[in-house]
């Protein structure tokens, strides 16, 4: 089931409208780069900006800009200044929510590792990890998988937006992590690759952004959240705050998503990425608490409390999207946005998702 290479790598094919920001960004991003008009004629006052399906699609849509970009969008949009003017409106809503959500965490006298691994220990989230590994069914695992494609088909690109703005030691721990996120350069190994191969074996659609159009904003707002943080240098320490507690609660979870699909019936292949995080974020964790986000405080001590922000922040978001899932299996939906006319490319569908069947077990002899 390969891909051509435009549709595995990018641009994505720009998604539907939501509401009237997402609607004007997607009608403007279709025509050549000219000013939006000033006012929208409507409010930017999302009663939950977490779930909010426009704010987050709009937020979205803008910062895919300055990553791989959107199908047959003029480039020069990326710095087009009317539509940085209306997603740094988006962004002040969305940041004062995050701050809403989560406080500024103390920190702890022990230092900033210390804060993370409080954070860390405290952060008893739905069990959605236990979920999949012990109970969720083929369709639910596939869903899961859809939801988080939008990150791992780019994984630790908007981590690496941080690289240009350290120095010294906190650069070198976060390049010892980057390094093994993208395969120590081999294509075959990096994260995203590996990650493709686990949609590919479940019959998914392994394009990039090809789940997009139906990730629900909880889903969108775990990705913008990282490129909010790593497309602002202020924000600079939250954004290695967040990888920070990204690989600390990663280890666990991992095996129990590869265990899951294991007593699902799949093979070594769909498991790959998930086996490959148990081992490697073992060590990640402790090199992004200590090496990274102790090295960056030790430079820049005024930083402190906004890695802490930033890890709090990562863990609640992500508290959001389990508690979504779960909620979403708990009364028999799909926890995914059905996709509507007009009809997207084959294998886009889940709505009707195509059958497949795991791989047939190893012949026992
Ligand atoms: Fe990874
Ligand atoms: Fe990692």
């Amino acid at each position: 089931m390969s891909e051509p290479a435009d549709r595995r790598y990018g641009p994505a094919t720009l998604p539907r409208a939501r509401g009237p920001f997402s609607a004007a960004v997607v009608e403007a991003l279709r025509r050549p780069p000219h000013d939006l008009p000033a006012d929208l004629g409507v409010d930017l006052d999302p009663a939950d900006p977490f779930t909010d399906e426009d704010l987050q699609l709009t937020l979205f849509l803008c910062y895919e800009l300055h990553y791989r970009g959107w199908l047959g969008v003029d480039e020069s949009w990326e710095w087009q200044p009317t539509l940085l003017a209306l997603r740094a409106r988006c962004e002040r809503v969305f940041e004062a929510a995050l701050r809403r959500l989560v406080g500024a965490p103390p920190v702890p006298a022990a230092g900033v590792a210390a804060g993370l691994a409080e954070l860390v220990a405290a952060d008893n989230g739905p069990a959605l990890a236990a979920t999949l590994q012990r109970r969720a069914d083929l369709t639910q695992f596939r869903e899961f998988v859809a939801h988080r494609s939008v990150y791992h088909l780019r994984e630790a690109d908007p981590h690496s937006w941080a690289l240009p703005r350290l120095g010294g030691p906190a650069k070198a721990a976060l390049v010892e992590i980057q390094t093994d996120e993208y395969g120590n350069g081999r294509l075959d190994r990096m994260h995203a690759e590996l990650f493709r191969r686990t949609l590919d074996r479940l019959g998914l659609d392994t394009g990039y952004g090809a789940h997009v159009d139906v990730a629900p904003a909880v889903t969108l707002a775990t990705n913008n959240l990282m490129s909010l943080f790593g497309l602002h240098r202020r924000l600079r320490g939250a954004l290695l705050g967040h990888l920070a507690a990204f690989e600390m609660t990663s280890s666990l979870p991992n095996r129990r998503y590869g265990n899951g699909l294991r007593r699902l019936g799949f093979d070594e292949v769909a498991t790959r990425f998930y086996d490959e995080h148990v081992e490697a974020d073992a060590v990640h964790e402790q090199i992004a608490a200590h090496d990274m986000c102790g090295g960056l405080v030790r430079a820049e001590p005024a930083l402190a409390s906004d890695v802490l922000f930033g890890a709090a922040a990562g863990l609640a978001v992500d508290r959001l999207f389990a508690a979504h899932l779960l909620g979403s299996w708990a009364a028999g939906r799909s926890s995914l946005r059905a996709p509507a006319a007009p009809a997207l490319p084959p294998r886009v569908s889940l709505v009707a998702l195509p059958a497949v069947a795991p791989p047939a077990p190893p012949a026992l002899v």
